[in-house]
């Protein structure tokens, strides 16, 4: 008998249990409706239980339409909270004369942890798991990955963990994911480390074709492989960039919130920081034009940007990277564009561009700054590179890196390699399962009152903004819930947290279950 025959869970630390039968049967629809259909929405539990009446016709959203193409019904579900639409649906389960949203059922309001904590894919249910992969792979019989395997990261010297050592605090902050690396990165690293010797690295046979073809195929770029600086990391290089443009005194201009790094590097090179923040219009993160022209300045010399940008998960458009152009030709603005999480856009109906790729003459002012470390889960082997085509922005990059950056280690290089040339599949696997995840934490970040989240177009991070529940400091608040978020002021947006969901489902739903809780107990102690 397979641990599925038995029943058998495991919960958010990984440790396994056997789930009574009776449970299984009952599954995660028994808060659900029973029945999704593109004429009535919902099926009639909601009134079985005494909730109200039935909605009326409606058409399905898009959305939970490919949730179920998907064969992912218990995304669907999760969905249909997300919608505005579905939004009407679950209001038209509550009793009358109720409030709105934050009158809704308690089942209704805490449906997306439970359905997580219920979820087939956790149960082993194949007949609703979520599928991993695309069609195309599974015709193909590619592999199928598991990102639901618990693996201990207490004490292996992890940053992440290390931080709640021996407290019960799950930590969804700093931004390296608990998934293991690829396999086909596992086994290079396996047969480099075979190999016994460790000398200083050049760039392996193979890698700067697997990159060249990587970038064209993804950002629709050409590169020529003179253009590209190696790296042991991108911190470094935004700190180099501030260092290679403009001289002592001038201004670094970039959008806030943003990466701690980009708010610190200016003044490391004494440079002035000056910032814009991002402008939210309908739920959404944009640049705020006239802001930027208001504040550069006739001493800027260095634009940072973040694309796509962590914290708030934006994508920019082609659109918005145009006008961003202009904006730094009119200014004569060196561009340094950091994408290192370009290989992590969640929503399908976006594309990653390179600003550099636009047009010949942005290219020559731009240094774009790639890596395999948060895509493919490597940020420990310190591998990166920088593309700058034009040669003297290249030598004077060079020069600041002279003497203080250390080369790129062996190790990093056998990863890297492949990374970009082998590990595909396994890409496009984690895509679908950080995908589910944004809808989980989007649905179950929305329903909890005083905490409003902004659609993740890309990255395994979600910006919540907590300046109703908690202005001072949200992070300590959800702390003393058992939740290590990252804090908003070290992005330059006090009473914001960024919660990192690139984990295990289980811990994720742990980890939504306690803010719920501790949301829930604060209010009802207002
Ligand atoms: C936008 C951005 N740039 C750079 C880094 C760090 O890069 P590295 O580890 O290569 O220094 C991160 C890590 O979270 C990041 O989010």
């Amino acid at each position: 008998m397979t641990d599925r025959d038995q029943g058998i869970e495991r919960d958010y630390r990984g440790v396994t249990r056997n789930t009574p039968n009776i449970f299984r049967r009952q599954g995660f629809f028994a808060i659900m409706p029973t029945r999704m259909s593109n004429e009535g929405g919902f099926g009639a539990r909601g009134r079985d239980r005494g909730l109200s009446r039935r909605p009326s016709a409606r058409p399905m959203p898009v959305a939970v339409r490919e949730a179920l193409a998907h064969r992912c019904r218990w995304v669907a579900c999760m969905m249909t909270f997300v919608t505005g639409s579905a939004r009407q649906a679950a209001r038209a389960w509550q009793p009358a004369g109720r409030g709105r949203d934050r009158g809704l059922p308690e089942e209704v309001l805490t449906a997306p942890v439970e359905i997580v904590r219920r979820a087939p894919a956790l149960r082993g249910d194949t007949k609703c798991a979520p599928w991993r992969g695309t069609d195309e792979q599974r015709r193909q019989g590619g592999s199928v990955e598991n990102f639901d395997v618990p693996i201990e990261r207490r004490n292996t010297g992890s940053v992440k963990w290390d931080r709640y050592r021996d407290r019960d605090i799950l930590p969804l902050w700093v931004a390296d994911m608990d998934f293991a690396s690829p396999d086909v990165i596992v086994r290079a690293l396996q047969e480099r480390v075979a190999h016994g010797v460790f000398g200083y690295g050049n760039a392996p046979k193979g890698l700067l074709e697997a990159i060249l073809a990587y970038v064209h195929t993804h950002n629709g770029w050409t590169l020529r492989p003179d253009w590209i600086v190696w790296l042991p990391g991108l911190v470094s290089a935004l700190n180099l960039a501030c260092r290679a443009t403009g001289a002592e005194g001038d201004d670094v201009l970039t959008l806030t919130p943003v990466y701690p790094p980009f708010l610190s590097a200016p003044r490391l090179a004494s440079r002035q920081l000056i910032t814009v923040p991002l402008a939210c219009r309908a739920d959404r993160y944009v640049i705020d034009w006239e802001a930027l022209e208001e504040t550069v300045t006739p001493t800027t010399r260095l634009f940072l940007l973040c694309n796509p940008h962590n914290p708030v998960g934006r994508v920019y458009t082609g659109e918005e990277l145009e006008r961003l152009g202009r904006f730094c030709e009119r200014h004569d603005l060196i561009i340094c564009a950091d994408e290192i999480h370009a290989g992590l856009v969640l929503d399908a109906s976006l594309r990653h561009r390179s600003i550099a790729s636009l047009h010949p003459d942005l290219a020559q002012r731009t240094i774009t700054l790639m890596a395999p470390s948060k895509t493919f889960n490597v940020p420990g082997l310190g591998f990166s590179f920088a593309v700058i085509p034009d040669p003297t922005l290249r030598e004077r990059f060079r020069a600041a890196m002279k003497g203080i950056v250390p080369d790129v280690n062996v190790l990093g290089f056998a990863a890297a390699l492949a990374a970009y040339r082998d590990a595909e599949p396994w890409r496009l696997a984690l895509i679908d399962y950080l995908r589910d995840n944004a809808a989980l934490v989007l649905g179950a970040v929305r329903a909890m009152p005083g905490l409003n989240v902004t659609p993740i177009e890309a990255t395994y991070l979600a910006w919540i903004d907590a300046r109703a529940l908690a202005p001072q400091n949200p992070q300590r608040f959800f702390e003393g819930a058992g939740v290590g978020l990252s804090d908003g002021a070290d992005f330059g947006a006090q009473g914001f947290v960024r919660l990192n969901f690139g984990c295990r489902r289980a811990v994720l739903a742990e980890a939504l279950g306690r803010m719920q809780r501790a949301v829930a107990h604060r209010q009802g102690a207002g």
